[in-house]
């Protein structure tokens, strides 16, 4: 075989392909700008990349109700990222995530409980646009908007992921699974450690649920605390 690691790369994107088709995905965005040598198209998307590509998105039908796409925030790479599900009435107002009282209470476990500023995290959601009456978001939804925190993903390079509710761990875990069989460990994402948690929303309505999310907190500080890996 000529080139065996271009071959290992093309099973790569072939595996890739096959996960965020069993996820729903049916479509994958061309990169905004044509690379014009493979250096660039190997280059790693900076995240105002992946914001302008998705543009004035109308992808799904979630555009229909928004006031604002709410794509995320934090810093360009960053250790620890959070993903919930989808905006809520604040989010979609101001344009950014974690705003109301989900993100008051988010906002306590990462400055009290971790001891880290919020501004250091990346906090981002499956679905960058409200859900109507903050349903869950619908599975062409979330098949629209995946690709998008995909990337994000792979430009910020998080040591692990935080998600947040039954929801996005279920989605970006590509399970069926009920929270109670979710939490408790720790999960892979391609090559992330993911930790599912409840959402801070169900911390707010049920607060015994703050002990076993520490827990799920403090297995995430564990491995940010842990020498990095080679
Ligand atoms: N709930 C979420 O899942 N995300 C937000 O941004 C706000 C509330």
């Amino acid at each position: 075989m000529p080139h065996p690691e271009l071959w290992s790369l093309a099973q790569d994107v072939r595996d890739y392909l096959d996960y965020m088709a069993s996820l729903g995905v049916d479509w994958m965005p061309r990169p905004a700008q044509p690379a014009d040598n493979l250096g660039a198209l190997l280059a790693p998307e900076t995240l105002d990349d992946i914001r302008a590509d998705l543009g004035d998105c109308r992808r799904c039908k979630l555009f229909e109700g928004r006031n604002h796409i709410v794509f995320g925030e934090g810093p360009a790479e960053t250790p620890l990222m959070f993903v919930g599900d989808g905006p809520g009435l604040e989010e979609d107002r101001l344009g950014r995530p974690f705003q109301g009282e989900a993100g008051g209470m988010l906002t306590g476990i990462i400055v009290k409980g971790m001891k880290r500023r919020r501004e250091d995290c990346y906090l981002t959601n499956l679905v960058k646009c409200r859900p109507p009456e903050n349903r869950d978001p619908q599975p062409d939804e979330t098949g629209a908007c995946l690709p998008f925190l995909h990337r994000q993903i792979d430009a910020v390079r998080p040591r692990v992921i935080v998600a947040l509710g039954r929801t996005a761990a279920a989605i970006l875990l590509g399970s069926n699974a009920p929270m109670a069989a979710l939490r408790g460990r720790v999960h892979d994402l391609r090559g992330i450690p993911v930790i599912p948690t409840y959402h801070p929303q169900t911390l707010v309505k049920t607060p015994e649920l703050k002990r076993p999310a520490w827990e799920d907190i403090q297995r995430a500080m564990a491995i940010l605390d842990a020498p990095p890996r080679n």
